[in-house]
């Protein structure tokens, strides 16, 4: 067996503590996969005083990250901080004093994928990053090698852990917005600051991610069009499932005029109602799923626990593995992601993207309001499959009643045109609520 392969770990939170509990709890195991012990070296945290859900030798522990990241006897740097500020510094330096780099941080390769890879490989280093996207779903081994023959025409993924486990707790029991995220939160689900998974950004990370290795783009997350479930009305997951759907906040990538020199890719993130007996639908909790059509292979599903500390642990320790064998380094000099060269592919906004939608209104109770909601999507030639009208809501000081219309296939920025329309009526109480809906 080669010699031992010492590791830094930087942040020991959520996950960091997996990796940890794993490296030193499960070494023999390890080092069988590996072909040499995966020793746990040094590791850095704020505040060394503070409990943590595993137990580490006082000396291995640190403020000192700049120590960690010098150490001559750690080759591998794993980044677990979070945030694009401190963990850019670590990964830079790491790079910069000549180590191999595996992070989880989604945030971070999104905002600055192209300087990180670049500084990889002045330095001839390996950034790995599998648990950045889907927790514990080994999609980027999946994209990068398994896929390796097809071009990828289409990526539908639930790629927030916290937000799914927000809208299973709600719909499944009756739990409050609030109560499901504190819960979240509470699981080691959540993000530092939770306002990323709940208004997409986290899913938006993750997608941009997928996209340059699917489609070879670089998307800044500002480009991508989100959508987030806090701002999502209780009312709408119930009239959803009094309809056979459930809502799901889905992370989207769709190619179009593949065989033109010019193919496009529209990627954004959305709640989006999915049938009941869907397979996205049915995953639940803090579980992750994505659905990739290749050219070649047609469509594949991943599935698993998409955040947590032993899942996410999972796949970095993964990473730690393929370095010490020497994978990691192959796929990384081939992959050549965010490299600078140009993709066949260019990313356009998602108004061109053809599916169903939910409309829900709260109009005032009169005569001829139906006939001008019929009229404005009527005039963007969006044809209604089916109307119900509640009983008025209670508590409203006008008679006011929630109307849901779904729509047959219609262009995005149509229907967009007759929301807006609609939005200007007298009759309108709130602005109008509405979502894809997946077939
Ligand atoms: P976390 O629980 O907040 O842990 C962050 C760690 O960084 C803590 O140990 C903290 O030290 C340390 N840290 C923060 N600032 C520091 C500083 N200035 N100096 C030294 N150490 C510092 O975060 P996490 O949930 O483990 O997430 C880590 C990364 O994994 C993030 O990029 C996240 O997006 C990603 N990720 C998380 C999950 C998940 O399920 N949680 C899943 C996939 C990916 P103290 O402990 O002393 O405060
Ligand atoms: N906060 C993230 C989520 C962690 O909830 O999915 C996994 O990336």
């Amino acid at each position: 067996m080669s010699e031992p392969l010492g590791i830094g770990l930087i942040g020991c939170g959520t996950v960091g503590s997996g990796v940890a509990r794993l490296l030193t709890q499960e070494s023999e195991r390890l080092a069988t996969r590996a072909g040499r012990s995966l020793v746990l070296r040094r590791v850095a945290v704020r505040d060394p005083s503070k409990p943590r859900a595993v137990t580490l030798p006082a000396e291995m522990v640190t403020t000192d990250i700049a120590a960690v990241v010098r150490d001559p006897a750690i080759p591998i740097v794993v980044e677990l901080v979070g945030g694009t500020s401190l963990a850019r510094t670590v990964v830079r330096d790491a790079l910069a004093a000549g180590k191999h780099v595996v992070t989880a941080n989604k945030a971070l390769l999104a905002a600055h994928g192209p300087e990180i890879f670049a500084a990889a490989r002045q330095a001839e280093r390996t950034v790995c990053f599998e648990a950045a996207v889907a927790g514990g779903v080994p999609i980027i081994r999946a994209l990068a090698e398994s896929l390796a023959a097809n071009q990828v025409t289409a990526i539908q993924g639930i790629l927030n852990g916290t937000s799914n486990f927000i809208l299973s707790a709600m719909s499944e029991k009756g739990m409050s917005y609030a109560d499901a995220l504190a819960q979240a939160q509470k699981l080691g689900y959540a993000e530092a600051d939770p306002t990323l998974d709940v208004d997409g950004s986290d899913a938006a990370h993750k997608l941009a991610i997928l996209a340059q290795i699917a489609f070879g783009v670089v998307a800044q997350p500002a480009e991508i069009e989100r959508h987030g479930i806090d701002t999502i009305d209780a009312l709408d997951v119930r009239y959803a499932d009094e309809l056979g759907y459930t809502v799901k906040l889905l992370a989207e990538a769709w190619a179009a005029e593949r065989d033109s020199p010019t193919p496009t890719v529209a990627l954004h993130v959305a709640p989006v109602l999915l049938r009941k007996t869907d397979m996205l639908a049915q995953v639940r909790g803090a579980f992750n799923a994505i659905q990739v059509v290749g050219d070649v292979v047609g469509e594949t599903l991943y599935q698993g626990p998409g955040a947590g500390m032993m899942a996410t642990a999972s796949s970095v320790v993964a990473d730690l593995i393929d370095l010490a064998v020497g994978r990691a380094q192959k796929t990384f000099a081939v992959a050549n992601l965010w490299s600078g060269g140009t993709s066949r592919f260019s990313v356009v906004p998602s108004d061109k993207v053809r599916s169903r939608f939910y409309l829900r209104l709260l109009v005032r109770d009169l005569p001829g309001v139906l006939a001008d909601v019929c009229q404005a999507l009527a005039d963007q030639e969006i044809s209604i499959s089916s109307v119900i009208q509640h009983e008025a809501v209670e508590g409203h000081p006008e008679q006011v009643v929630p109307l849901v219309i779904m729509t047959h296939t219609a262009e995005t920025a149509r229907m967009r045109d007759a929301i807006a329309t609609i939005d200007r009526l007298a009759a309108i109480v709130t602005p109008a609520v509405h979502y894809s809906v997946d077939d």
